[in-house]
């Protein structure tokens, strides 16, 4: 059986997952309107690989004995700046996402449960992946900016992600 306290954090990191998704499909509605097609391409599948992690906490739950129960998710912004904006707050989230995994780590060890630190164990790879596939679009950006010619190739980039693909398309 799970500890009581296990079983909360993972059922708290259900709902940041989700909103991870829900924030993202905001900012591929925010591309799509705005015609950029790849920008909301890249934050589709993103969206859809983060309802792949709440699959994961779901099946991981459910595993070991424990209740999934759903809480609301938060209403995530309509409204960005820009692009360079869009990453800029999708890495500050993923940051955000990796403290919480690291915390969540923390409360294995100390809970003695080796079977969740374990599981976790992936989630602490994704995350360095989650947090670099934003962190290099962002530097992209910055690189050769986020209007007119520069900020075409972006979108034409992230036109290229497909499901299962990493951050560039490849
Ligand atoms: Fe589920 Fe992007 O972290």
């Amino acid at each position: 059986m799970l500890a009581k306290e296990i079983e909360k954090e993972l059922n708290v990191q259900i709902n940041k997952e989700l909103y991870s998704a829900y924030y993202y499909v905001a900012m591929a509605a925010w591309a799509e309107n705005k015609s950029l097609n790849g920008v909301a391409n890249f934050f589709k599948i993103q969206a859809q690989e983060e309802m792949a992690h709440v699959q994961k906490f779901y099946h991981y739950l459910n595993e070991r004995g424990g209740r999934v129960i759903l809480e609301a998710i938060d209403k995530p912004p309509v409204e960005y700046k820009d692009v360079e904006d869009i990453f800029a707050l999708a890495l500050k989230h993923e940051q955000y996402v990796t403290q919480r995994i690291h915390g969540l780590v923390d409360l294995a060890i100390k809970e003695n449960d080796h079977a969740t630190k374990t599981f976790l164990d992936w989630f602490v790879t994704e995350q360095v992946e989650e947090e670099a596939s934003m962190d290099d679009i962002l530097q992209k950006i910055k690189m050769i900016g986020a209007s007119g010619h520069g900020l075409f190739m972006i979108d034409t980039q992230l036109a290229q992600k497909s499901a299962g693909a990493s951050a560039e398309g490849e």
